[in-house]
């Protein structure tokens, strides 16, 4: 059983690794499609993370942030690769930290998910195989570009750690390198990084060791994981659970326990049509289960809208509460249920705030008043 909450007020502090934060609420990592396509951090996104940090959460998770070319996704997704990306990020990372708010990068490599016409490079994921969610069946990666990939993740997260960020994300969810090497589905392989579930895993403990050997133990290290992929071959919640273990053995800071990917509809990982007090959490018995089990801190994410919902999740020993979409929409709720507005989040789940950033002109709520 989790004992890291052990006071259930949101709005009391608490330690999570090496740091101690203001409050139980995370921005979750939102893509904003506001970065320069050269994945510089532009002057919108410090004025966004300017917001975000006056809004109130403790913690902001940055969008998924490339660690190499191969991997990129979209024209406008942030990259850290090089010296130049990491001095635009300290900019942004100054305005984030503004009211004793703390900042994680969240790290990516797409995999079979990246984009060949923006990254110029060929598509590569664990195993080269037919995949609905795939646009061409991806090149197998070698061991040896494997290798170089958990390099790229460590090199990323140092680079993080000396633009003045307080930790960061493994995006381990969501279809992504990392959730394909996890899932049985994608993940066909016969050597050490496919079949049994401790081969499967092995890229993400590998990437998680090395970043640890990169950052130190002085700064924070998460990671991102489906609870369940929610379809048939995909990473299921008992396997998930004993990755999750393991990385807690080996020293992670907390786990952000989220769910599914674009073919496991309607366990999406940004599920729509959420109404506060009918149909909260979707990955409820994932997160409850991965509370139960882990002795290190739980973040939950996915359709959180109301504060009895936050005030659940907290009783039930979840330690941090990470909100995407209604801090799209109101940036400054978490103050607003501070200063006692018992109201839910107003945002409805209809995702269209990703229609105006498709377009190349970043998130937008587009919810008519
Ligand atoms: C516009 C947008 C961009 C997102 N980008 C990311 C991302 O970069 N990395 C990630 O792990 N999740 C991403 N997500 C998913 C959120 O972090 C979160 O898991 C999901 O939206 C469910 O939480 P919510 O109901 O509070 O929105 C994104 C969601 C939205 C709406
Ligand atoms: S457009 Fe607005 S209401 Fe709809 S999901 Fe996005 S933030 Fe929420």
């Amino acid at each position: 059983m989790n004992t890291n909450n052990n006071n259930n007020d949101p709005f009391s502090p608490i330690t999570i690794g090496p740091l101690t934060l203001k409050n139980r609420f995370v921005r979750s990592a939102t893509w904003d499609g506001m970065s320069f396509s050269d994945g510089l951090f532009s002057p919108a996104q410090v004025e966004l993370y300017k917001q975000l940090s006056a809004g109130g959460a403790a913690l902001l998770t940055t969008g998924y942030i490339g660690i190499n070319q191969q991997g990129r996704r979209n024209r406008e997704q942030n990259m850290l690769c090089n010296r130049k990306q990491q001095q635009s990020f300290s900019k942004v990372i100054e305005v984030a930290k503004n009211h004793d708010t703390c900042i994680q990068a969240q790290l990516v490599h797409c995999g079979g998910l990246a984009d060949s016409s923006i990254s110029l490079l060929p598509v590569t994921a664990p195993s080269a195989v037919e995949h609905p969610l795939f646009e061409q069946i991806p090149q197998a990666l070698t061991k040896n570009k494997i290798e170089m990939i958990i390099t790229d993740f460590a090199e990323a997260a140092a680079r993080a750690r000396e633009a003045g960020c307080d930790g960061v994300q493994i995006h381990a969810a969501h279809g992504y390198l990392i959730s394909q090497f996890l899932s049985p589905f994608s993940n066909q392989r016969d050597d050490e990084y496919g079949g049994s579930r401790e081969n499967r895993a092995r890229i993400l403990i590998d990437c998680y060791k090395k970043i640890r050997d990169y950052v130190g133990h002085d700064f924070m290290v998460t990671a991102k994981i489906n609870g369940s992929d929610y379809f048939e071959n995909g990473l299921e919640c008992a396997d998930s659970l004993l990755i999750a273990q393991e990385l807690a053995e080996l020293g992670i800071d907390a786990i952000e326990v989220s769910g599914g990917n674009q073919i496991s509809d309607p366990l999406t990982p940004i599920p729509k049509a959420i109404k506060a007090g009918e149909n909260e959490l979707p990955f409820a018995n994932e997160i409850y289960a991965f509370t139960e089990a882990l002795s290190i801190p739980v973040i939950a994410v996915g359709g959180i809208r109301s504060r009895e919902m936050v005030e659940e999740l907290l009783n039930k020993g979840v330690s941090l509460i990470s909100l995407s979409r209604p801090l799209i929409k109101e940036p400054d709720l978490i103050n607003q249920w501070q200063n006692g507005r018992e109201e839910p989040a107003t945002c409805n789940s209809c995702n269209r705030c990703f229609i105006p950033a498709f377009k190349g002109k970043g998130i937008k709520c587009m919810q008519k008043k």
